[in-house]
């Protein structure tokens, strides 16, 4: 990756994605995260990180969560096939930049703004035996935000409980913008970018312009955002002017991120509950077969078969989750007919689960192992992600501390 080329600006090709370390992962992650990572690897530039830093600002008293457990997720990652030729895969607090973005932002961030994400409140009730009065946990979702406009990512994929992060990261970046972004002379440096396109890019620029200002044409902002990435001719600062000047407001220096929405269908736990590991309910990846066996025969049917005989209700069953995850509509319909007339057993029921689950799991356990020997390999892999994720964040640091007027 050339760093010309990552540090467009409004990279909307660039996908970023953290994960606080929580040790061995399980199918809860693999079908609701990392599935989705696996995918985006081969369609766009991504950055996946190990959130430390977020780790601690609930678990600063228990710094044991971290150590193991770091090297506990990449392996898992990697053993699910998140690829470091693809993506690149770093841990956060090796990128001091992301602390040093975060202490710049929190200049300009409202303490209303922090005060109202739904997280706060909701994870200090969650969390009641943890005191989160603190600095740092107000702080998480601006943490987050200078985690992804430091490579100025375009696309963050998360799950629904994190929406509110990214949105108020659009509100941090439209701020920083507009207060960093109008320079002494603003439009002066605007129109004259403009001429150094060339004539007829300078038209088709303005014209695009227009029909954005006065039509609010979104494909004609498309069409002059690409026209501007394609400017081979034009700097950094000229682009980013350009980008700003689009819309009416100042250069574009930290363009605002987009969530993808990772609607993965929820992974059951072994109670019917969403799998988690605090409701104590999860298989993890690294779980032995006899232990995955083990865990899905004893699991909980529908309360109404007693006995053999009688007959259950899918609906009431955590059992039939699994089925809607792993099974085919012939299989399904077996369950469904099997169990409503008491014509299959629950231990019948469960067995092409456990066999689908046990499938799943095998080529990722076995790809963990050959991790788990080489433990410097991890390491390797993570090391040159940190380098690779820093040429990166250095470079939008320049210039954020030059739009800050820290430049001596
Ligand atoms: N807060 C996220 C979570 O709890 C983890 C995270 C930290 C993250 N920084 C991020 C996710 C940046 C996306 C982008 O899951
Ligand atoms: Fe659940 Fe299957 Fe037993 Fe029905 S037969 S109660 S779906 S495990």
């Amino acid at each position: 990756m050339e760093l010309s080329l990552s540090n467009l600006p409004n990279q909307q090709n660039r996908v970023l994605s953290g994960m606080r370390p929580t040790g061995a992962l399980h199918l809860g992650h693999y079908h609701g995260v990392l599935k989705n990572w696996v995918k985006l690897q081969h369609e766009y530039e991504c950055y996946f990180f190990v959130a430390d830093w977020h780790a601690l600002t609930t678990h600063y008293d228990d710094v044991a969560v971290l150590g193991d457990s770091v090297w506990d997720m990449v392996i898992d990652w990697l053993a699910v096939g998140v690829n470091p030729g693809s993506a690149c895969l770093f841990l956060q607090s090796q990128v001091p930049e992301h602390a040093e973005l975060h202490l710049l932002l929190s200049m300009i961030t409202p303490l209303g703004w922090l005060e109202r994400v739904p997280t706060y409140k909701d994870q200090q009730e969650k969390l009641k035996e943890k005191d989160l009065a603190t600095y740092g946990f107000l702080g998480y979702p601006l943490l987050q935000s200078a985690d992804i406009l430091v490579y100025k990512a375009g696309m963050v994929p998360v799950g629904e409980d994190q929406v509110a992060h990214v949105e108020m990261t659009r509100e941090v970046a439209r701020r920083f913008n507009y207060i960093y972004g109008r320079e002494i002379g603003y439009e002066d440096k605007a129109l004259a970018a403009i001429k150094k396109m060339g004539k007829k890019n300078a038209k088709l620029y303005t014209g695009l312009r227009k029909k954005f200002q006065e039509k609010g044409d979104e494909e004609a902002i498309a069409t002059a955002r690409a026209l501007l990435d394609s400017q081979q001719n034009i700097t950094l600062s000229d682009k980013e002017r350009l980008y700003g000047y689009l819309e009416g407001g100042g250069r574009v220096i930290l363009p605002e991120p987009e969530v993808l929405l990772t609607r993965a269908a929820k992974m059951p736990g072994l109670d019917g509950q969403k799998m988690s590991k605090s409701y104590h309910n999860t298989i993890a990846l690294r779980e032995t077969p006899a232990e995955v066996a083990k865990k899905l025969k004893t699991m909980p049917t529908d309360p109404a078969r007693v006995r053999r005989n009688d007959p259950g209700d899918p609906a009431k069953c955590p059992v039939w989750q699994f089925h809607l995850v792993y099974s085919d509509d012939e299989t399904k319909n077996w369950v469904v007919e099997g169990c409503k007339t008491a014509g299959i057993g629950c231990v019948d029921c469960k067995a092409p689960v456990i066999d689908a689950i046990l499938e799943e799991l095998k080529p990722i356990q076995e790809r963990a192992r050959e991790y788990e020997e080489d433990k410097a390999m991890v390491r390797n892999i993570i090391h040159e992600g940190n380098e690779k994720a820093r040429d990166v964040a250095r470079q939008t640091l320049i210039e954020v501390r030059s739009a800050m007027g820290l430049e001596y």
